[in-house]
C-alpha cells in the first residue's frame, strides 16, 4: 500500500487574491507531494507500517522504529495537515459559521470576532514553522480552543480534535505576502469553509481514525 497525494478540491487560482495560484501549485504539487513521496520512501522497508494510515502512524509513534520516528512524524504529519488544509478552504468560503458550531464559538470565545483575533494573534506569534488551529478538547467538556503546533504536529496528538487549521509555514504565504504573516492570516478568513468546520465539529465526538478514513484521508492505494 502507498500513500497518495489527494487532488486539490478546486482550481489553484480559485482562492485568489488571498492565496495566489503560484503559491497554491507549489504548495500542493511541491511541498505536499514531497511529504507523501518521503513517507512512502521511508516506509518502503517496513511492510507492517505500510499497511497503516498516516494518522495511525502519527498517533502511534512509539510503535514506529526509532531510526525513522522523526521522519515519519514530519512527513505523516505534513500529509495529514495539508490534506485537511485544502478542505478547510473554499472559493465560496468566508462569512460566518451557523448552527451548533456558531453556538459553541459564542460560548467559548464570545463570538466570531474574538475567535478570529485570538487565532490571528496565535498565528502571528508562533515562532518558526507550524500551524494554528481551532480545535475541540476531547476532555474538559469539549470546549473549543485556539492552539498552535510546531512542525507538522497535529492537535490529535494532544487530545484535541481539529476543526479548522491554517498553515503558517513561510511556504504557505511568502511569495505573495513576503514577511507580512499577519496580512496573510487576516485575509485568509475570506476563503475559510465554515461548512467543513461545522462538519468536523459534528464529528468531533467520534472515533478519529474512522473520521480520517471516512474523509478519504487514509489515501492508501494497493501498489499491485
Ligand atoms: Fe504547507
Amino acid at each position: 500500500m502507498k500513500h497518495l497525494l489527494p487532488p486539490l478540491p478546486y482550481d489553484p487560482a480559485a482562492l485568489e487574491p488571498h492565496i495566489d495560484a503560484h503559491t497554491m501549485r507549489l504548495h500542493h504539487a511541491g511541498h505536499h507531494a514531497s511529504y507523501v513521496a518521503s513517507l512512502n520512501s521511508i516506509l518502503a522497508e517496513f511492510p507492517d507500517l505500510r499497511e497503516r494510515s498516516a494518522l495511525w502512524l502519527l498517533l502511534n509513534l512509539s510503535k514506529v522504529p526509532q531510526k525513522i520516528r522523526i521522519a515519519v512524524r514530519n512527513n505523516a504529519g505534513g500529509h495529514i495537515n495539508h490534506s485537511m488544509f485544502w478542505r478547510a478552504m473554499s472559493p465560496g468560503g468566508g462569512g460566518a459559521p451557523t448552527g451548533p458550531l456558531a453556538d459553541a464559538i459564542k460560548r467559548d470565545f464570545g463570538g466570531l470576532t474574538q475567535l478570529k483575533a485570538r487565532f490571528d494573534d496565535a498565528g502571528t506569534r508562533l515562532f518558526g514553522s507550524g500551524w494554528v488551529w481551532l480545535a475541540r478538547a476531547q476532555r474538559d467538556g469539549g470546549r473549543l480552543e485556539i492552539r498552535t503546533t510546531s512542525g507538522h504536529d497535529n492537535p490529535l496528538m494532544q487530545h484535541h480534535f481539529p476543526l479548522l487549521l491554517n498553515d503558517v509555514w513561510e511556504h504557505a504565504y511568502y511569495l505573495k505576502h513576503e514577511n507580512r504573516r499577519g496580512e496573510y492570516l487576516t485575509g485568509w478568513w475570506e476563503v475559510v469553509d465554515w461548512e467543513e468546520a461545522a462538519r468536523r465539529f459534528e464529528r468531533s465526538d467520534h472515533s478519529v481514525e474512522r473520521d480520517w478514513e471516512a474523509e478519504g484521508g487514509s489515501l492508501l492505494e494497493a501498489t499491485t
